[in-house]
């Protein structure tokens, strides 16, 4: 019998979509669950849509994602990253589906010297980062048994809008940019989290599992690497973050550590630029050669 999924944020959402694609390339079963259907907030809405599907996992990458506006909107934020994993993780408890939910290294404040661990603690710097946290804490309360939480950062893949395909876009309209420097993390390509997800809903992980494409990146390394792939005709100005002023405060070092998933899956997750390379080459230029 093949296994039935559940993806929120399956149809629109950056993560949401490569999910969707892995899966039904796994011969699992899929339905996608956005706020185009609905009030996800209301309970019976999302409970009666849980009972007609019965997945056998849920994979919930619906949140308010804005870091930004999240400033600004806390009391949305809280609901889309708090509350909706919360409600979630009281519909999975004690039930056989199993939950899976993704979080951030915003998480963490980036003070430290080396990759995050599961075991660090958590130190967000911002209302988006203290909101996932808050989400991630709400379903490991409620479902331990039944949940795993996947921290990602930095993510880029078909579908939607991401850093690469902005800064590649800005390569058209302009001979040079500029990209901060000194912000680093773990560039990540969603087709590649995607497999590695639908590895540890097999194995039905539970707790913090850290899931990112292996190397170190800052902002302007991600952008010269993606500009010099797709041979764009753009100059790269590395920038300090004191001149790209962010409503939202960034972790300066927030590379994660995927000891654990390694552990759980027997997959060592392949350096960024290589993953960057498929992106461009089997994605992103492919489907955007005819326009430009
Ligand atoms: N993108 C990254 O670099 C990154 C890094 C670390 C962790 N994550 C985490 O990974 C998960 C998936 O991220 P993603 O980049 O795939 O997200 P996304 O594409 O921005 O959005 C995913 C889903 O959330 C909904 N959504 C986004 N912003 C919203 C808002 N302000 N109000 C209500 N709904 C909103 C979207 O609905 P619509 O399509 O209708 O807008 C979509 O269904 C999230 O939990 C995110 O926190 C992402």
């Amino acid at each position: 019998m093949t296994a039935k999924a559940l993806v929120l944020g399956g149809r629109t959402g950056l993560l949401g979509q490569a999910l969707a694609r892995t899966l039904a390339a796994h011969d699992w079963t899929v339905a996608a669950l956005g706020r185009e259907d609905g009030d996800l907030h209301n309970v019976d809405f999302l409970k009666e849509h849980l009972d007609r599907t019965a997945p056998d996992v849920v994979f919930n990458t619906v949140g308010w994602t804005q870091v930004d506006a999240a400033e600004d909107e806390k009391d949305a934020a809280l609901r889309w990253n708090r509350a909706l994993p919360d409600s979630l993780a009281r519909m999975v408890k004690g039930t056989s589906c199993h939950l899976m939910h993704y979080s951030t290294d915003f998480v963490f404040s980036g003070a430290g010297e080396r990759p995050y661990t599961e075991t660090d603690t958590p130190k967000p710097l911002s209302v988006y980062g203290a909101s996932k946290l808050a989400g991630e804490q709400a379903v490991l309360r409620l479902a331990p048994e039944n949940s795993c939480v996947v921290r990602t950062a930095w993510l880029f893949g078909p579908g939607r809008k991401n850093f690469v395909s902005t800064i590649l876009e800005a390569c058209h309209r302009r001979d040079t940019i500029s990209v901060v420097h000194d912000q680093v993390g773990s560039p990540t390509y969603t087709l590649d989290l995607a497999y590695w997800s639908l590895l540890l809903a097999e194995k039905r992980a539970t707790g913090i599992v850290h899931a990112v494409n292996s190397g170190q990146a800052s902002w302007c390394d991600l952008a010269c690497e993606s500009v010099s792939l797709a041979g764009a005709p753009c100059r790269v100005d590395p920038i300090p973050s004191s001149e790209w002023p962010q409503r939202a405060p960034r972790p300066t070092f927030s590379p994660l550590d995927t000891a654990h998933l390694t552990a759980l899956t027997g997959q060592t997750p392949r350096p960024w630029p290589q993953a960057l390379r498929d992106y461009l080459f089997k994605e992103y230029l492919p489907a955007h050669s005819a326009r430009h």
